[in-house]
């Protein structure tokens, strides 16, 4: 057992770390004002790479694993959450999913474009009536000769202002049990009967994108198809096996940056005669933070190894995600106590890093579907 990064994961990790602190971190808050990342964070996420870590060489990428995209997105997410979340889509969601389901086609058309973020991919799964009961989905795809008719309202769709293609689940099959019969489809974004619908305004995550889509009569061919016609369910499981890992490394990072600023406030902050990091209250504040972090961290770590090694990581990925995220929301909330009023104003970003905390509980399954995952799993 050896807790040391390779060269090469400290080099990804440096390099992540050098981009985020130099270009993100100074365009966080911008980027939460504005409600969009700056367009040439994209390109400059493209050049290093960052776009491309969970596709193969042979298509453009450098398929170095959910470990390396567990500590890029650790960085990226400590300085802006909002961009965090949209390479944590695009490389678990969509990327990994294509790789590992896609048929060759499929994989010719998109993953060289996916790699370098000339094109960004976008994740669909729920809707109004399907959140945690996903397989509740009711968006229908009809056959008709080769191809199949889309119609419905897909909800909650990260990415979906700045996404070239969608990753879409849809009924193919009613007669079945509802698991049974969802079809996966890739769905370029100027496919007629395709629209991008409304924005989310959400509390947390303002430069990230979150959108409805409206599926009217939308024409596939069936080469557009994901994996099984009717295994969907499965494609969509998978992804958020994976995408849970990219969601936990969120947390983390979010996490780290709610315990720095701790540290640095506490060090600075007087008073009665004293920096605020000398009393006790505060000490134990951070300590918990800490703690609580290095924990969350290295069941990421372990659940984004296990994904490397070809192992069933559906548990581990929940539990580290369930642990991650309850700690970032633990440490933004401790930052902000600490920061006192200062940190219920816009003037520190510790105000942005509640905001963005919040929805790591929520998003990728709630706390309380990570919980049915692991007990499922220890009670087969
Ligand atoms: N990998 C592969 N297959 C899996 C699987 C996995 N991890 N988990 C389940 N399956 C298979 C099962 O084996 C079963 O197969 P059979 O029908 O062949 O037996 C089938 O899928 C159905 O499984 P379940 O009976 O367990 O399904 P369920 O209806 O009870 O649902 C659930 C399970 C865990 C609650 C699931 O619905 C779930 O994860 N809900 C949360 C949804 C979610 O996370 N949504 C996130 C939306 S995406 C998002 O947020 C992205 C973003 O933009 C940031």
């Amino acid at each position: 057992m050896d807790f040391e990064l390779t060269e090469e994961l400290a080099m990804i990790r440096d390099m992540a770390r050098e981009f985020a602190q130099q270009e993100l971190l100074p365009r966080a808050t911008k980027h939460d004002r504005q409600g969009f990342i700056d367009p040439e964070v994209f390109q400059m996420m493209g050049d290093l790479g960052i776009w491309g870590l969970t596709v193969p060489e042979a298509y453009g990428g450098t398929e170095v694993g959910n470990l390396a995209l567990s500590l890029v997105l650790e960085e990226i997410n400590h300085a802006c959450a909002s961009t965090g979340v949209t390479a944590s889509v695009h490389g678990s969601l969509v990327c990994s999913t294509l790789v590992k389901h896609a048929s060759d086609a499929i994989k010719q058309e998109w993953l060289p474009k996916l790699a370098t973020g000339e094109v960004i991919g976008a994740y669909s799964l729920s809707e109004a009536a399907s959140g945690s009961d996903a397989a509740a989905l009711e968006a229908t795809a009809v056959q008709d000769g080769d191809e199949w008719v889309l119609n419905g309202t897909k909800l909650w769709v990260t990415s979906g202002e700045q996404a070239g293609m969608f990753l879409t689940y849809v009924r193919t099959d009613p007669t079945v049990s509802k698991a049974k019969g969802i079809t996966a489809f890739v769905i370029p974004r100027d496919t007629p009967g395709f629209t991008v619908g409304k924005s989310e305004k959400k509390t947390g995550l303002r430069g990230s994108s979150t959108n409805e889509l409206i599926l009217d009569n939308v024409r596939l061919s069936k080469d557009r198809i994901v994996g099984e016609l009717n295994r969907g369910f499965h494609v969509a499981m998978d992804a958020l096996d994976g995408g849970r890992i990219g969601i936990a490394s969120q947390a983390v990072g979010i996490g780290r940056a709610c315990l720095e600023a701790s540290v640095k406030y506490a060090k600075e902050r007087e008073q009665f005669g004293k920096p605020i990091g000398q009393f006790q209250a505060i000490q134990w504040k951070l300590a918990d933070m800490s703690t609580k972090l290095d924990a969350s961290r290295m069941l990421t770590h372990k659940a984004a190894w296990m994904r490397d090694n070809g192992q069933d990581c559906g548990q581990m990925a929940s539990q580290a995600k369930l642990m991650s995220s309850i700690t970032a929301n633990f440490c933004a909330d401790e930052c902000l106590q600490i920061h006192g009023g200062a940190g219920y104003t816009d003037d520190f970003h510790v105000e942005r890093l509640f905001r963005d905390a919040r929805v790591t509980e929520i998003y990728e399954g709630v706390t309380d579907i990570q919980r049915l995952v692991i007990a499922r799993k220890l009670l087969v």
